[in-house]
């Protein structure tokens, strides 16, 4: 995480507390640790809180990507019974949690969310800070290996937020999608571009995957104003390419 690019991108998020600045700068110094309170404009009853804690890198805060698809999902998908889901990439565990607080869905399927090792500490007492022990798993993930086992191989939903900021893990987390999604399987992707290569993310998927953008939601409509995009990823149909002869790397 330290080689990170390092613009400063400012952004405002449609909750006041957490107005701040959007830099990806890496974190060398330990920053103070703290716990949010977040319902995602009053979405959820509930609210989740959240501990941010950047001394592992910058999945250790909320991000507007990891917002903005929240809410998406908790007002368009909140019925989610039997399906499996992986979150990737998931930081704090903002968007896993998000629906597990908010959305239907059954025990039997847990929801994962992974990260690098490092995230694993927040991610698990996230989970306790929310009660949300018995329906959401946290599992170490580095995208471009192979898959843990502790994790459904081939989820009907997978989720990823702000996982684009980095360009030479652009064909590992291409790589771990391909391997992840199945043709019946969905991938809700929401990145925030801050610099030019960030769209090259969207060249090389394009090569491997159906992408298109969701723009049926003013909030994601006005959140193309801050570079904030929302996608369906889905494997492409069989025939428009092959899993071996992908050139998408990993
Ligand atoms: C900007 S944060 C986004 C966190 C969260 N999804 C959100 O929106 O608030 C990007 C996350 O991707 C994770 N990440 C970066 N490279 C990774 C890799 N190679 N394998 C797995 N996770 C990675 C980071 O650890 C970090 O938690």
């Amino acid at each position: 995480m330290e080689d990170i690019d390092s613009n400063q991108v400012l952004s405002s998020s449609s909750e006041p507390s957490l107005s701040v600045s959007e830099s990806l700068v890496p974190t060398r110094k330990p920053k103070d640790a703290g716990v949010k309170t977040v319902s995602f404009d009053g979405l959820l009853n509930e609210p989740l809180l959240l501990q941010e804690d950047l001394k592992e890198g910058c999945g250790g805060r909320l991000w507007p990507a990891g917002m903005l698809l929240a809410k998406y999902m908790l007002r368009h998908h909140s019925n989610l019974p039997g399906e499996s889901i992986v979150e990737l990439g998931a930081g704090g565990g903002l968007v896993g949690l998000a629906i597990a607080r908010g959305c239907l869905v059954s025990p039997q399927s847990p929801i994962y969310i992974t990260d690098q090792e490092p995230m694993l500490p927040l991610m698990e007492n996230n989970i306790r800070l929310n009660n949300l022990s018995s329906i959401v798993m946290a599992t170490a993930l580095n995208w471009g290996e192979p898959l843990p086992s502790g994790i459904p191989s081939q989820p009907t939903i997978v989720l990823a937020a702000d996982c684009v900021y980095f360009e030479p893990a652009f064909p590992l987390l291409i790589s771990t999608l391909q391997k992840l999604l199945s043709p019946e399987s969905v991938c809700y992707f929401c990145f925030k571009r801050r610099r030019r290569a960030d769209f090259r993310f969207l060249k090389l998927a394009k090569k491997v995957f159906d992408i298109d953008e969701i723009r049926h939601d003013p909030d994601v409509e006005a959140s193309r104003r801050e570079n904030l995009f929302l996608y369906l990823i889905r494997l492409k149909k069989v025939g428009h390419h092959s899993k071996a002869g992908s050139n998408a790397g990993g």
